[in-house]
């Protein structure tokens, strides 16, 4: 079976969704922003803080490393998307599923750590969102709207994994 790869924006889920993914299914997890961390032992904010071009970098060369491992689910980062070369990558073993939350609700209960993109405001994040809601279409195998409860987004996502 491929690996299950979650993408979409910031907050819609995909760490939280991931974890009990991989539990349920007796998978790996793989949080690519904490990979890159533990990678380079920097914190997401320092490297932005270098510029956004070095992360970029860096996610690059974690994403090639996280899509040749076997039997995980792989929680992205939401501008993950922004480099065609990524997803070419991640789809080579991996099944990928664009999970959707409202943006709405996202900015009720997202928090800034690991997110310095957050702290240039709401009309950015909706900016982010016009310009990658394109690219997580395009570059997904199947949408999920997680808009209910985990245990249903997580059930839907199992059953069509299963059917696939
Ligand atoms: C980013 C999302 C973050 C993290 C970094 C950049 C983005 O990951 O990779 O702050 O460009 O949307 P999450 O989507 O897990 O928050």
């Amino acid at each position: 079976m491929k690996n299950i790869v979650l993408i979409g924006m910031m907050g819609c889920g995909k760490t939280t969704i991931g974890e009990i993914l991989a539990k349920k299914l007796n998978m790996h997890f793989i949080d690519i922003d904490l990979y890159i961390e533990n990678k380079y032992s920097m914190s997401i904010s320092d490297m932005f803080e270098i510029s956004e071009e070095y992360f970029r970098i860096c996610e690059s060369c974690c994403v090639e490393e996280v899509s040749k491992l076997e039997n995980v689910v792989i929680a992205t980062g939401g501008g993950v998307v922004q480099q065609s070369q990524n997803i070419t990558y991640l789809q080579q073993n991996g099944w990928i599923v664009y999970v959707e939350r409202p943006v709405e609700n996202i900015l009720q209960d997202i928090h800034e750590n690991h997110r310095p993109l957050l702290k240039k405001g709401k009309d950015y994040f909706y900016e982010l969102y016009q310009k990658r809601q394109p690219l997580y279409i395009k570059a997904c195998n199947e949408r999920i709207r997680n808009d209910g409860t985990l245990d249903d987004v997580v059930m839907k996502i199992i059953d069509k994994y299963q059917k696939k």
